[in-house]
């Protein structure tokens, strides 16, 4: 290669290399044959180590390829392709072709897979939403014919269909208050909260607002605090950083679920610790508190999938309850905002979901 043709080749790579900077993403620069001149890192990580002087068609396998780099080449244009690639994990990307010089084309490679996954959750999200506000509008709807065709006449008729109808717009309400409440935390996620907030008379509080509840259906409801918990507490109160109506509505959750999925006539505890985080290991900057109900055993492949949007294990027996299936995404953002962890285990009919907050000490 003479000395011309090298300064030339330098001079291509080193705008190429500029302009994949400037970019931020995966590029590679092709002759007219379609064969690698350069390619940035990002480019080789995702299509090999080993393209450079190859044509590229043989790493990138998509039917129209070939006819956008043509296009690219012989007319100018820019073109867009949507490309999956399936290695370990499906990705997606969006390929974009453009004329670089009179003998170049410029293809940049955007990795769409977030875009693409969070897209997905959100049409879910709409979906779900909207199938579990409809079948309580229908409901309310087919009564109101009812009640048109003549029902309204007929007293007890009329008082039955009222009550269920009040019950379903009730079930109305409950979805969207848990839907504006889930936005309002999911908003407020980045920022944690910082006022001291003293856990004890939270606990205490809402055990005692929920006794009354609970022994309808034959639950007692204690808060029991450990040794360690408690000769901590005798000295300064556990305090976390933290809002504290969120970290309530935490715990009611919790108690809420303990009561209405664990077996009738069985303790639901609420238990204070320190020192043990969710992990076992000794920490003493945690406080943990733990909603402990015996009921039938969570099967594992439904424990990592609780604090989805509106999964429910049994959808029926939750609408039954008066659930959203919310409850404990809920819980999860205000724990994330809270920078605590929250785990969920179940095994031997006893079902314990542990919320591990930093402690002000
Ligand atoms: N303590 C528990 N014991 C057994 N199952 C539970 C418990 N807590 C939650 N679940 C399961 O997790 C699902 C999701 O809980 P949650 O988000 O609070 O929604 P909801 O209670 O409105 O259905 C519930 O429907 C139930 O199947
Ligand atoms: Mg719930």
């Amino acid at each position: 290669m003479n000395r011309r043709v090298c300064d030339t080749m330098d001079g291509l790579t080193e705008r190429f290399k500029n302009m994949a900077e400037l970019f931020g993403e995966a590029c590679v620069l092709m002759d007219s044959q379609n064969h690698v001149v350069a390619a940035n890192k990002a480019a080789l990580d995702i299509l090999g180590q080993h393209i450079i002087g190859y044509p590229l068609d043989r790493f990138l396998r998509h039917p129209d390829f070939n006819d956008a780099v043509r296009r690219a080449c012989d007319k100018g244009v820019l073109t867009s392709l949507d490309y999956t690639r399936m290695d370990e994990m499906r990705r997606s990307f969006t390929l974009r072709l453009a004329p670089f010089d009179e003998a170049h084309i410029l293809l940049v490679i955007v990795d769409a897979t977030m875009a693409m996954s969070v897209e997905r959750i959100r049409s879910d999200f709409v979906a779900n939403v909207s199938h579990e506000l409809r079948s309580p509008l229908t409901a309310l709807r087919g009564f109101i014919e009812t009640l048109q065709d003549g029902a309204a006449d007929d007293g007890p008729a009329r008082r039955h269909f009222l009550t269920i109808m009040q019950d379903e717009a009730a079930r109305m309400q409950r979805l969207i208050d848990d839907l504006l409440h889930l936005s309002r935390v999911e908003a407020e996620e980045h920022r944690a909260p910082q006022a001291a907030v003293e856990l004890m008379p939270i606990l205490q509080e809402l055990a005692a607002a929920m006794r009354d509840t609970a022994q309808k259906t034959g639950h007692s409801l204690n808060v029991d605090i450990a040794p360690d918990a408690a000769a901590l507490a005798a000295h300064a109160p556990l305090a976390v950083p933290g809002a504290r109506d969120e970290l309530r509505q935490v715990f009611q959750n919790l108690v809420e679920n303990a009561l209405r999925y664990g077996a009738p006539d069985s303790a639901v505890t609420l238990r204070v610790s320190v020192g043990l985080l969710a992990t076992g290991e000794a920490r003493d900057d945690g406080v943990c508190v733990e909603v402990e109900n015996h009921g039938e055993t969570i099967a594992p492949e439904h424990l990592a999938r609780l604090t989805e949007r509106f999964y429910r294990i049994d959808k029926g027996r939750s609408r039954d309850m008066g659930g959203t299936g919310l409850g404990l995404a809920i819980v999860k953002h205000i724990v994330n905002r809270h920078r605590g962890r929250l785990r969920i285990t179940s095994q031997d009919e006893e079902t314990t979901v542990c919320v591990t907050l930093p402690r002000i000490w």
